[in-house]
């Protein structure tokens, strides 16, 4: 991965060695479907500065942001074959390339971040991270999308019987288009980048996201109604391709695995304070929010999902990350 650096070099060349970067530089390319003032864009950022300071800028991070290597489902398959250096994901897709990922995607698992983050950076979580090689790829740590609300166009949405009908774009994630089917909404998996067309040409009714996404991706602009449903937490990932890491020394694995819990503590604080702060502004910008939203009325109506995600996934497993404190 590494090359012997032409800019050392010229820098040389010119007498500016002092400017120059380390002879052994290393640029990753490090693949996201937000903007880089996202959740995702600050945690990128916060990566690229610790890794740097720890490697005395002997690796770094090139960003490339709002799907420029594909969408999210795409970028995991780059880690995979090794096109993709890096990745930040939602958990949306990597149920498919790692299963175990997919008890984290149940709808009202998560009661907060604090338990969420307890859940993920402890014992549960770190298991779960360790799976990742068995399936061609190797997670560095848990970074955070956050808690997830619906938009449309058509109804403002309080209770399930209000959604019924409505089509709504899912991520390409089993656990969550079972979980609307049962709400009888018609779920449409579609990859990100197709939707901001599909919800402005009315190929969908909506979609459902967390504020900072919302936010970012100007739905806005394309959507009536936010209902504050906050109906699933979205944990993310920071992945990296098996291709770069097993050159890796030990050392250099461990300022990796340092500079991703930066990144991960820089995002979840940045997707935090945009759902704290995010609502208002959305409003400012023309959509309507109904935060009377009846929660426990969509959790009862999901009771025989549940049952099955019991059976999938078992129901030790799912009362254990229940119990963390
Ligand atoms: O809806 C999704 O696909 C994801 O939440 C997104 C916006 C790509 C962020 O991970």
């Amino acid at each position: 991965m590494r090359f012997h650096g032409l800019l050392a070099g010229a820098a040389l060349g010119v007498g500016l060695l002092a400017a120059a970067p380390a002879l052994d530089a290393a640029e990753l390319k490090l693949g996201y479907s937000l903007a880089p003032t996202s959740h995702y864009g600050v945690g990128a950022t916060a990566m690229d500065e610790k890794l740097r300071e720890l490697s005395g800028g002997e690796w770094s991070i090139k960003q490339f942001p709002a799907n420029a290597l594909g969408g999210e489902r795409e970028m995991v398959e780059g880690a995979q074959l090794g096109t993709v250096d890096l990745v930040i994901t939602s958990t949306g897709p990597v149920g498919n390339f790692v299963p175990e990922v997919l008890i984290t995607d149940i709808p009202f698992l998560f009661r907060d971040y604090e338990h969420a983050h307890a859940v993920l950076d402890g014992e549960i979580g770190q298991e779960i991270l360790g799976q990742f090689p068995n399936h061609g790829l190797v997670a560095l740590a848990w970074g955070e999308n956050g808690f997830r609300n619906l938009t449309n166009n058509k109804v403002a949405v309080k209770t399930p019987e209000d959604a019924e009908g409505l089509k709504i774009r899912t991520m390409e994630n089993q656990v969550h288009m079972a979980a609307f089917r049962e709400l009888g909404v018609l779920p449409t998996p579609m990859a990100f980048p197709e939707l901001f067309t599909a919800l402005q040409q009315g190929t969908v009714d909506g979609q459902e996201n967390p504020i900072g996404v919302i936010l970012s991706a100007k739905f806005a602009q394309v959507q009536k109604y936010l209902s504050l449903t906050n109906h699933v937490y979205s944990p993310a990932l920071i992945i990296i391709s098996p291709s770069v890491w097993d050159g890796l020394s030990d050392e250099e694995k461990g300022w990796f695995n340092e500079a991703a819990k930066a990144g991960a503590k820089a995002m979840r604080e940045k997707a935090e304070a945009d759902a704290r702060d995010g609502v208002a502004e959305l409003e400012k910008q023309g959509m309507t929010v109904v935060s009377n939203v009846d929660r426990a009325a969509f959790e009862e109506a999901l009771a025989p999902v549940f049952a099955e995600f019991a059976k999938k996934f078992g129901q030790d497993r799912i009362d254990a990350i229940r119990a963390v404190g």
